[in-house]
């Protein structure tokens, strides 16, 4: 399995978080909003200074961003997005495994949100034990119950 390690993203981060969310999530939002880049922008340096993103690393390189926020009973996964680099390589499953190790043990449900186009990431989402909860416009809710 991947072997990797989170690192807390804090506001000071805004380049590396904006340089990730440019490289993957970013076409989503460009095809399915009216929302210019400063506005986006924006967004996403205000969700930083949540406090809860992390850098994803592996072998001492940031190579994704991952935000999970908590609840007494559901873990959110509310951002994964790895560099186009490494994609392909085993890493987001090893991370979403990970996360899903974690609410076994604490018998927290997992949810997350994918927008509907990302083919691709519900495949891997539903290969992983994840199933659909709610299509809300264009956005899937995918749940996985301890
Ligand atoms: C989705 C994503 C987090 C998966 O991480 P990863 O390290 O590439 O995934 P793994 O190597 O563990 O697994 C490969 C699987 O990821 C998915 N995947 C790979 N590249 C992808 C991409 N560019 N976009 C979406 N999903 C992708 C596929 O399901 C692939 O399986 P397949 O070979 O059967 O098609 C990552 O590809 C990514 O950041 N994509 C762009 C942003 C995104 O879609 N984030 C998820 C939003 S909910």
């Amino acid at each position: 399995m991947t072997t990797f390690t989170l690192e807390p993203l804090t506001a000071a981060d805004g380049e590396f978080r904006l340089e990730v969310y440019r490289a993957t999530i970013k076409p989503y939002i460009d095809d399915l909003f009216d929302w210019d880049d400063a506005t986006q922008e924006r967004i996403i340096l205000d969700q930083l200074g949540a406090g809860t993103h992390a850098a994803i690393v592996v072998v001492g390189q940031r190579v994704g961003v991952l935000q999970v926020e908590e609840s007494p009973e559901i873990l959110s996964l509310s951002q994964i997005e790895i560099l186009p680099a490494f994609q392909g390589r085993g890493i987001g499953t090893a991370v979403v495994r990970s996360l899903m190790a974690r609410g076994d043990r604490e018998g927290k449900s997992l949810t997350l949100h994918v927008f509907r186009a990302n083919v691709s990431a519900r495949r891997l989402y539903e290969r992983l034990g994840f199933v659909i909860a709610a299509e809300d416009g264009p956005v899937t809710v995918m749940t996985y119950a301890p």
